[in-house]
């Protein structure tokens, strides 16, 4: 037992034969979480001075479970965790996944299982997560990045698609984050936690989009951070998510036939002067993902070109001819 944790034990007998010690003898849950908290990865202050940073960004070894991996920005990061040396499990409603997939282990030398299941079903996502645990083990890490939007005016909504919406990005974040912080807290190894909010999630509408439902949904995912950030903090575990603006991916791709004028201005409006790819978003995931973020949790990162902030002046002379 740490010291420190047997000073803090030595004060509460202290308080607590003053005053509220529980009448059944039972250890109160503060005790138990303090146990816990001696005893995970992440809460251990080290001498980093010396560590390079490429060392700390590493995830050799680690088995990383990745909802929505078999196409599009899911994708993305399981490439990028197989090129840091990580293992993945992917589950996604999609029956296979992109070609590239089945090419991970070869080329990276790690492990990449790949399980069809539905995100939104209790029994094929518990079931879907008790395979990969067989195939992987313990996990270490966990982005659960399946989602679907849908563009529609509120007058046009109908009660099962809207409340698909919610299930897939809300109700399906928050089941597999569950699973996760339930299996990491069991293994008492700690674990890094990693949701995809969007740009969406700050609230804001652009003209002729009509994403108001899965603003909503976005805005759940970013909610969640701060309070899991908290709750699961004794068991080492840190919560974060990234904020995407305008990526190109399979869910974007409507944009380029259905809304070109929308399209033309992803791609030359934001500050950075174009819309975003998958591998814009994955250093920062890697980076939530790996001991170099020992220090970040409960953040909420916007990855958006700077959309978020404003427009390129000189995009905005070209739109508003004088
Ligand atoms: N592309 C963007 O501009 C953008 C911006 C901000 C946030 N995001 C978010 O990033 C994540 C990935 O999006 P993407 O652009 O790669 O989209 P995508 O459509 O290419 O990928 C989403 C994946 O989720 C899977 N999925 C959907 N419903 C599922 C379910 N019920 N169970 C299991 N898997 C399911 C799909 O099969 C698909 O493989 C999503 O959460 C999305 O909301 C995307």
């Amino acid at each position: 037992m740490s010291i420190t944790l047997q000073r803090t034990l030595r004060l509460y007998s202290k308080t607590a034969s003053r005053s509220s010690l529980p009448a059944n003898g039972t250890v109160p849950s503060c005790l138990t979480a303090l146990r816990s908290f001696s005893s995970s990865r992440s809460t251990r202050e080290e001498d980093l001075s010396d560590v390079k940073v490429t060392d700390r960004m590493s995830l050799k070894g680690r088995n990383v479970f990745v909802t929505g991996g078999g196409r599009g920005i899911g994708f993305a990061i399981c490439k990028a965790i197989a090129q840091l040396g990580g293992n993945v499990a992917v589950i996604d409603a999609l029956p296979e996944p992109v070609e590239e997939f089945h090419t991970l282990e070869k080329k990276y030398g790690t492990k990449a299982f790949y399980q069809t299941a539905d995100v939104t079903k209790e029994d094929s996502l518990g079931t879907a997560f008790k395979d990969a645990e067989n195939e992987l083990g313990e996990f270490h890490g966990c982005v659960p990045a399946a989602g679907i939007a849908l563009d529609k005016p509120l007058a046009d909504h109908k009660w099962d698609e809207s409340l698909r919406v919610l299930m897939v990005n809300t109700m399906g974040t928050f089941w597999t984050v569950k699973l996760m912080a339930d299996h990491m807290a069991k293994h008492r190894q700690g674990g890094s936690i990693v949701m995809i909010a969007s740009i969406a999630a700050q609230g804001n509408k652009i003209p002729e989009q009509n994403l108001a439902i899965y603003n909503m949904s976005k805005a759940a995912v970013k909610g969640l951070v701060g309070p899991l950030a908290v709750e699961v903090s004794e068991s080492g575990i840190r919560v974060n998510s990234i904020s995407p603006g305008v990526i190109r991916s399979p869910m974007t791709k409507a944009l380029e036939t259905d809304f070109p004028k929308l399209q033309q201005m992803f791609e030359n409006a934001a500050p950075a002067g174009r819309i975003g790819v998958p591998e814009d978003l994955t250093p920062a995931i890697m980076y939530l993902l790996s001991d170099a973020a020992s220090f970040t949790t409960g953040a909420d990162l916007l990855i958006s070109g700077g959309f978020h902030a404003g427009v390129r002046p000189s995009w905005m002379h070209r739109a508003m001819p004088q």
